[in-house]
């Protein structure tokens, strides 16, 4: 049958590996997705760039704004990241011309999640997203599918990749924190712009929209408590060491008397705690629902493979014809009322 037509907008790390992977696994995602999947066309900020990659064959745009329109695509990967700007209206573009999306970006979907969904159900279009959160942890399938009977009491986990390989570069190695961060910027973990990162902002966004999906409401980024690991030294982390415990950047939304509570802040796990012995670049969600109980998700949060094996899943379900609701329910009825037990707290 017809083959999917997918344009690439950004060629970073993800980007990059998206397209060579969607190359070199060509046979077993057609076979999987019952038709070929073709990239056509590519964008990114510097053609002259060398990337390793085979583009021969594949257009290249200058504007990918331009992506959105084409009459040759039918999916754009939205790899360029962002919470505004190109992104945001390169996403609302192709949607609005009738094309599926699949996104990596969480701060974009944080701040206008609900928003986009309304967009992409007004479109009959699907908005797929696995890849903005816990990197290639199928987290956002798990929530939306696999747990959707559970009511759902918490959520919470390590979701920034970075921030985890630097308490436990910090914890192995007594190194500082500035050192760490850099290694961490060059094996492509780190945000454009790092202090998403460190000052809790990226698991922030993270959170914002695993909470929606567990809790069904509108996606409240500015509901989240946050607090980064900038504050964190060697000796904190010796020193909890030494009682037992190891520091980590959690994000947590639980269900509470009062409404959804969300927030991300570093906290003190006992060393026996399963959360405690996720090291390095991996991050980990746990899900508690009251026909399931506790579900432990745990994989690589961040890097080039593991988040292109997330954007490849979602194109891969958009080509087999498995779109799914944004948020796991049609946007409308995101709850967004003031007295519900699961408004989300300011
Ligand atoms: N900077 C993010 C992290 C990338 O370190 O987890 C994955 O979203």
């Amino acid at each position: 049958s017809e083959a999917l037509r997918v344009a690439v907008a950004g060629l970073g790390t993800v980007g990059a590996e998206t397209v060579r992977l969607l190359a070199k696994r060509r046979e077993v995602i057609a076979s999987h997705a019952g038709r070929p999947v073709d990239v056509v066309a590519v964008s990114a900020r510097s053609r002259g760039k060398d990337r390793g990659l085979d583009l021969s064959g594949i257009d290249w745009a200058d504007d990918p704004l331009s992506l959105a329109t084409r009459d040759d695509v039918d999916v754009v990967c939205e790899l360029i990241g962002g919470s505004d700007g190109v992104a945001k209206t390169l996403v609302e573009t192709a949607m609005a011309a009738g094309k599926s999306v699949v996104t990596a970006n969480k701060a974009l979907l944080a701040h206008h999640g609900s928003d986009l969904a309304r967009k992409a159900e007004a479109g009959g279009v699907t908005l797929a997203y696995e890849a903005a959160v816990a990197g290639g942890i199928p987290i956002i399938r798990a929530l939306r599918e696999g747990l959707v009977v559970n009511e759902v009491s918490r959520v919470y986990g390590i979701l920034n990749g970075t921030c985890n390989y630097i308490l436990t570069a910090m914890r192995e190695s007594g190194r500082a924190f500035d050192d760490v961060l850099a290694e961490a910027q060059e094996l492509g973990y780190a945000e454009a712009d790092p202090t998403f990162d460190v000052d809790g902002i990226d698991a922030a966004h993270k959170l914002a929209l695993l909470s929606a999906l567990a809790f069904g409401h509108a996606v409240d980024f500015k509901a989240v408590h946050t607090e980064g690991i900038r504050s964190i030294s060697a000796l904190d982390i010796a020193y909890a060491e030494e009682f037992g415990y190891r520091i980590k950047l959690l994000g947590i939304a639980e269900r509470t008397p009062e409404g959804i509570r969300q927030r991300v802040h570093p906290c003190m796990v006992a060393k026996a705690a399963p959360i405690a012995q996720v090291e390095g670049v991996f991050n980990a969600v746990m899900a508690e629902g009251d026909a399931v109980g506790t579900t432990l998700h745990y994989g690589r949060g961040a890097g080039a493979g593991p988040t292109a094996s997330a954007v490849i899943g979602d194109v891969v379900d958009i080509a087999s014809g498995r779109g799914a609701p944004v948020f796991g329910v049609p946007a409308e009825r995101l709850s967004t009322s003031r007295e519900a037990p699961w408004e989300s707290m300011r």
